[in-house]
């Protein structure tokens, strides 16, 4: 039974037919969802949608491209969401030097707040990185052995991802590692030990090969998982089996829900 750990149920590409969504996701045997909110809004939302649908589970938390509305009130605003059960991490936080859509000082300083939020809450992270390699693995080697949590859509090289791997981290692979061109990143996510991979859509974003370009939905999950599974040489069931077994360990999941 597949988990997809990281999607944006939330978001309004979803708005018209989100029903339909999760039925097709239920249909590719999707056990549970992790939808992960990037501004207060959408941490509402993704909370209000964990606590309506039973295999939808939720992680609140500001993404490097929303840090400058970060005011006052967020963190407590997220230590609200946080008391419900089904918030299960604090996510997307990170760092974004492709976009820069905040300063670079903006995002390491909110970056290292939101990690410390999660240190205080007893929370995993789930972390966006782009292209900001170096500066993400410094932040997280200052909290060695406090926190845990998953590098979301891993984009590092086999370097970075031993650095990773040694602070505890589990990585997530998306929809890139199907593309054609995409031989590095097959390569590193071949040497990720099993038992700290995940998988996950990023959808509406990142659709995997053959949708690639169109909206993505978490039922395209089971393509990366059929990818990953060939390069890796195994069972695409045994993969499956054994990512939703490091999803539910690393976010306490417990066991699955019928949907
Ligand atoms: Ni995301």
């Amino acid at each position: 039974m597949p988990i997809d750990s990281h999607a944006h149920l939330e978001m309004e590409e979803f708005d018209s037919d989100r029903d339909e969504v999760l039925g097709r996701a239920a249909a590719a045997g999707l056990s549970a969802i992790i939808t992960v909110g990037t501004t207060i809004p959408d941490c509402r939302k993704v909370a209000a949608l964990a606590g309506l649908y039973p295999q939808v589970y939720a992680a609140v938390g500001i993404h490097p491209h929303e840090v400058n509305g970060i005011d006052a009130g967020t963190y407590d605003a997220l230590r609200g969401f946080a008391q419900q059960e089904k918030v299960i991490a604090i996510g997307e936080i990170g760092l974004d030097f492709f976009y820069d859509l905040a300063t670079r000082e903006v995002q390491l300083r909110r970056f290292a707040e939101q990690l410390d939020l999660a240190i205080e809450l007893d929370l995993p992270v789930i972390i966006h990185d782009r292209e900001a390699h170096a500066e993400t693995l410094r932040i997280l080697q200052q909290r060695k052995g406090r926190l845990r949590g998953v590098l979301h859509c891993f984009s590092g090289d086999a370097a970075m991802a031993r650095e990773c791997l040694a602070l505890g981290f589990y990585l997530s692979v998306a929809g890139p590692v199907t593309y054609r061109k995409a031989d590095q990143l097959r390569a590193v996510a071949r040497e990720i030990p099993i038992e700290r991979l995940l998988i996950e859509t990023d959808a509406p974003y990142l659709a995997p090969q053959p949708w690639r370009g169109k909206r993505n939905e978490p039922a395209h999950v089971v393509e990366t998982a059929r990818c990953l599974a060939e390069i890796r040489g195994m069972a695409a069931g045994e993969l499956e089996r054994l990512t939703e077994e490091n999803t539910r360990r690393l976010f306490g999941l417990g066991p699955h829900h019928s949907a």
